[in-house]
């Protein structure tokens, strides 16, 4: 598997980041994907984090061509390149190498890896791509790395990544508000997955950014029984605020937050 710190070789043996990894755990594509507003670019990245931190090479897929989240998560001073996943779409053949050439990796995250749209592109940057280099692109980043975290887009008639990814990915989890707008996204776009390949048994329900006076039964009168709640922090809308999720999350008020992103990467990836 890929060793994704650009100067890990030059830091080989030099400390305590490069003591071995956990036991193996199960890997695969998780797919985050929910109503529109309902946090799963912040849960992707919460995830994708929360493998990293526990040193399993972890590659997190932003899928979103209309406000493209690379330049949302951290300062431009964190990446160590500049890179697109438009130009993986664009191309013929999505090879390996040309996967790996545009990942963009870290300073200070040597485990996790982001592709995304860079700042100021659109759908048109590129020429269109079809869901063959969506699924190749997918089939080569399971190669690449054992850990892949896909942020799937709402628009997924429109969206052919989002859509693929959903489709291949091992396991999916649907974030929806406790509101009338997520129950209605889900009754029109469900029937879009209807699929063969669409199987339920991967998908777990989660009610996303939880207020504390939404607890219990308004969540249960819109959503039905949730396998995961993920409740509002106020720490983590201020680093989405300041365009600054990569940085941990440490106070008291996100530590129901963080607990259930546990126990999501542990039902999922065994870890
Ligand atoms: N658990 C949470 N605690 C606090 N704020 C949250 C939480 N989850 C999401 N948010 C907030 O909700 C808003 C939307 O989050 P985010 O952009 O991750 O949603 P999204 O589903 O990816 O949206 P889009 O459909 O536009 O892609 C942001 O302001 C974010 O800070
Ligand atoms: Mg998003």
């Amino acid at each position: 598997m890929l060793n994704f710190k650009k100067s890990s070789i030059f830091t080989r043996n030099a400390g305590a980041d490069d003591m071995p990894p956990e036991p193996e755990a199960q890997g695969g594509i998780l797919a985050v994907w929910g109503s529109p507003g309902s946090g799963k670019t912040t849960t992707a990245l919460e995830i994708a984090k929360h493998l990293a931190d526990q040193k399993r090479n972890t590659v997190l897929v932003l899928c979103d061509m209309t406000a493209p989240m690379l330049p949302c998560i951290c300062p431009p001073s964190e990446l160590e390149c500049d890179h697109s996943l438009g130009s993986i779409l664009a191309a013929a053949h999505v090879s390996d190498p040309l996967i790996k050439h545009n990942l963009v990796t870290l300073k200070k995250h040597s485990h996790l890896t982001i592709l995304g749209m860079k700042k100021g592109e659109n759908e048109y940057t590129y020429p269109p791509y079809s869901e063959v280099q969506a699924k190749e692109l997918l089939d080569g980043l399971r190669e690449i790395a054992p850990f892949i975290v896909v942020d799937c887009g709402s628009y997924i008639a429109n969206d052919i990544l989002s859509a693929v990814a959903l489709m291949e990915a091992d396991s999916v989890i649907r974030l929806s508000n406790a509101d009338l707008k997520s129950v209605s996204y889900f009754s029109s776009q469900l029937p879009l997955l209807r699929d063969g390949k669409w199987d339920a048994d991967k998908q777990y329900k989660v009610a996303s950014n939880v207020k504390p006076w939404q607890a219990g039964e308004q969540i249960g009168q819109a959503l039905g029984a949730v396998a995961f709640t993920l409740s509002y922090s106020r720490e983590l809308e201020d680093q989405y605020l300041a365009g600054n999720l990569l940085a941990d999350l440490a106070l008291k008020d996100s530590r129901p937050f963080r607990r259930e992103i546990e126990k999501i990467a542990k039902e999922v990836f065994g870890c």
